[in-house]
């Protein structure tokens, strides 16, 4: 392990997974910080998200295992990072309640060693813990912001309240610059296959394929089509997180907050009164799984109605009652009751007020623009249209100024 003694130092979990690759192309970018990035030792292992931060030499891997509290607690005693950013998780919700015990291991224990760690070889360290708008659960009002009561729907919104629990205690107990972010939905083509998004670009891209190639083709199968949720792009909410990790410290003197400074060091001692805040990272808007799904149909170039209601509801090509003969199937989506959860997050909707006044932060890339460009991607991989152009920001669906 190759450690710079003159450059601040951040350590990264889940840095193969969507959010851990871009904060690494983000903090490649944008500041000269090191990186080090933790994996498991997997014999089978999938690092495409990050092939091209492996050309960078500020960028390294480093091998950790949330649920071995020895592997971390080496890792960090020889990095001594300045920024922890915790983003490894069992993270898909659906599987929360087959693995409820490694959903609380790895989310909830796998945080507390991360602390602990923290405590004991870098307590000026500042860690970061991805939390979740799933801690919401059956939301009593829209939108949700930070005050919004916890209340879990599941094993994994569970886990996380554990873990917010956790991040507090060690923040008010030990001074530690520990936060846990409120992240709604964020997506991108980078997005595992099991979530719902990615679930549906992929499957419209398999059957725009098929249909190329004269072939029949099986429909997408869907749960709750009618579940609600605010989907931002991956890319804004890395920005969030970075600046959620760099507020200026205040010292606050009869009530008055004065500010200390920015940087990461030794100064976590002097915390006193003044804790850094937890912010909602959300678009502020809310869409229906369906509504995502008829983008995506309609940029893959489909014309199609619905037809049926409830578990017979299908998406079906528009000619489909009048029996064209060169189309092999006409059912592009279709619900299977095996994908409903035993308990379901109706409606999310964020209020990011405080993140866009107090931080300066505001996502970029609107839905649309994130179904179409999702869709575009598997397109590309699918091998049906050449690759993308990508804007000279970063993503074909970017809409920033730059
Ligand atoms: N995965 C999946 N597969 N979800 C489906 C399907 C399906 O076939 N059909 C309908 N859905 C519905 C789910 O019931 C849920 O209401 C919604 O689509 C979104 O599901 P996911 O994409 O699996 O995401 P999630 O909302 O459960 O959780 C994601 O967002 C959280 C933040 O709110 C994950 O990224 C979590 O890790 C994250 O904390």
């Amino acid at each position: 392990m190759n450690i710079p003694l003159n450059k601040k130092k951040v350590l990264i979990t889940g840095v193969s997974g969507q959010d851990g690759s871009y904060m690494v192309d983000y903090l490649l970018e944008k500041t000269d910080c090191e990186i080090f990035g933790m994996v498991r030792r997997l014999s089978n292992t999938n690092y495409s998200n990050l092939e091209e931060s492996f050309n960078n030499s500020r960028f390294q891997l480093v091998t950790g295992d949330l649920s071995d509290s020895q592997s971390i607690n080496k890792v960090v005693e020889k990095i001594k990072p300045d920024y922890f950013i915790n983003l490894a998780a069992q993270s898909f919700v659906g599987s929360s309640w087959d693995l409820p015990e490694q959903t609380m291991d790895i989310n909830a224990i796998g945080v507390l060693r991360c602390l602990e760690a923290i405590k004991r070889y870098c307590p000026n360290c500042r860690f970061y813990n991805a939390g979740s708008s799933e801690e919401f659960g059956d939301t009593q009002y829209k939108p949700q912001d930070e005050k919004h009561p916890l209340r879990a729907r599941s094993p994994y919104g569970a886990s996380k309240i554990a873990a917010r629990q956790l991040v507090k205690v060690y923040r008010e107990s030990f001074g530690i610059y520990a936060i846990q972010g409120i992240l709604f939905n964020h997506e991108s083509e980078r997005r595992g296959e099991e979530f719902v998004t990615r679930k549906i670009t992929k499957g419209i891209a398999r059957i725009v394929k098929a249909i190329q190639n004269k072939e029949a083709f099986e429909p997408v199968r869907l749960g709750n089509m009618y579940a609600l949720r605010d989907w931002s792009h991956a890319k804004d909410f890395v920005d969030g997180i970075w600046r959620m990790l760099n507020q200026p410290i205040m010292q606050v003197t009869d009530g008055v907050e004065h500010p200390l400074g920015t940087l990461c060091g030794s100064i976590n001692h002097l915390l006193g009164d003044w804790e850094p805040k937890e912010y909602v990272l959300a678009s502020g808007e809310t869409h229906t799984v369906k509504e995502f799904a008829e983008i995506v149909a309609k940029e893959a170039g489909f014309e199609f109605t619905w037809v049926g209601a409830g578990s017979e509801e299908k998406m079906v090509l528009a000619n489909y009652l009048n029996d064209i003969s060169e189309v092999k199937s006409q059912v592009l989506i279709e619900v299977d009751p095996k994908y409903y959860r035993p308990a379901e997050v109706s409606l999310l909707l964020g209020d990011s007020t405080a993140a866009r006044n107090e931080l300066g932060w505001k996502p970029q890339i609107s839905f649309d623009n994130l179904a179409k460009g999702m869709i575009k991607w598997d397109l590309y991989e699918s091998g049906v249209t050449p690759q993308p152009t990508e804007s000279a920001c970063c993503h074909s669906s970017c809409e920033c100024s730059k």
